[in-house]
């Protein structure tokens, strides 16, 4: 946390919109956030960079060269969605959004899964859902290690290398466990050290030295394909689950579908250490099918703003905002995709409503 003088709190906040629904999205967060800030006695100095798509046809690039400079000194960073039907995702998310996590060590991926009442969800058994995923962010299965051999014959063939290192597992599973005692002192490790026999043991062997320092939760570990069919099953026993960058990418969007929409999921990129930026970002993309119509769900976007406000301390105002998007939800009071009639800057107006602003 910045304090820049002892009465007033201020946060230089970096807002990237990005393309498709990220702008729309955006706006009504930022407004929702400015207007509590007002109210609890912070403030918010947004900086706004109009990078993405539509800066990459101006200018042939997705942000400009001292881009993450800009980004550096700022207390977090607050991103939108980027992705255009005309341009290729290698080149989008390259070009923008995954420059921005590894250079500022983004290593832990942070997805809630909550249900609130008033959501239609595919399961039946949805009521009491409260998940946090703990994605490993930086390492792990998604690696530029490997590369292709005798191409264009019929021996051709592929490798990629896992990569995970000491470093890069303790300091997850670490995260994770501080997180428990914060929450319900559970801890689920997602494993597969049956199948994937050299790294996936190690993963467990590094976990199982963390739950040794941390004897006051309750650890388990459990093989991820088992853990998929808890997850539809019996969500309801799982509370901090950590993962792998694979299973982690995967389990996060079944987890978020068991509650029912995108438009909701909310997350952040976070560097506990606090001595860079982390950011955070709806789970949605730039839904291209509904930009500019007016119908985008601004909760996901809002809910990340949510979290942002945890990161930088200001729980109070968060909860304030968690609180009145429930309300919404309970009312009824929502856009389409998650069952109400409501556009998008009507759904700005009922949290405004809700929160007095
Ligand atoms: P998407 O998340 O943009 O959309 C999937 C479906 O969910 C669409 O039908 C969309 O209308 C709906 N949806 C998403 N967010 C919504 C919201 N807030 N309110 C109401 N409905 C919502 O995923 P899709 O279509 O696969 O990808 C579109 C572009 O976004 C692609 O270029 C993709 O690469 C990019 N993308 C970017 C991400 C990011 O910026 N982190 C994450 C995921 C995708
Ligand atoms: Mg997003």
């Amino acid at each position: 946390m910045t304090t820049q003088d002892r009465t007033v709190r201020q946060y230089r906040i970096a807002s990237i919109p990005g393309d498709g629904i990220g702008p729309e999205v955006v706006d009504v967060s930022r407004v929702v956030l400015d207007g509590v800030s007002r109210q609890e006695g912070f403030s918010i100095d947004w900086e706004e960079h109009p990078w993405g798509s539509a800066f990459y046809r101006a200018t042939g690039e997705m942000m400009p060269g001292d881009g993450l400079d800009l980004l550096s000194g700022t207390d977090a960073i607050f991103f939108g969605a980027v992705g255009d039907p005309g341009l290729s995702d290698a080149l989008t998310l390259w070009g923008l959004l995954i420059p921005i996590r590894r250079e500022f060590d983004q290593y832990i991926n942070l997805r809630p899964v909550r249900y609130v009442p008033g959501l239609r969800t595919p399961l039946h058994n949805a009521a009491g859902i409260d998940l946090m995923i703990v994605r490993e962010n930086s390492e792990g299965e998604y690696s530029e290690i490997g590369g292709r051999f005798a191409a264009g014959t019929p021996f051709e063939f592929a490798t990629q290398e896992a990569i995970f290192s000491r470093r890069g597992v303790s300091r997850v599973v670490e995260y994770a466990a501080d997180l428990a005692h914060r929450r319900s002192g559970k801890v689920t490790s997602a494993t597969k050290s049956n199948g994937i026999i050299h790294t996936m043991t190690f993963w467990d062997e590094i976990a199982g030295e963390v739950a040794e320092q941390h004897t006051n939760l309750e650890w388990r570990s459990v093989l991820i394909d088992a853990l998929s069919a808890e997850l539809v099953l019996r969500p309801q026993s799982h509370d901090v689950i950590v993962c792998s960058n694979l299973f982690g990418d995967i389990l996060s969007d079944l987890a978020s579908a068991t509650i029912g929409s995108l438009g909701i999921a909310a997350s952040g990129n976070i560097n506990p250490a606090g001595d860079t930026p982390s950011m955070f970002e709806s789970v949605h993309g730039s839904a291209p099918d509904i930009a500019g119509k007016g119908i985008a769900n601004p909760f996901a976007q809002l809910g990340s703003g949510v979290m942002m406000l945890e990161h930088l301390g200001e729980h109070h105002a968060a909860e304030r905002i968690r609180t009145a998007m429930d309300a919404l939800v309970a009312s009824g009071e929502t856009t389409p995709d998650i069952g109400g009639s409501l556009r998008t800057g009507e759904v700005q107006d009922a949290l405004l409503r809700e929160l007095g602003i």
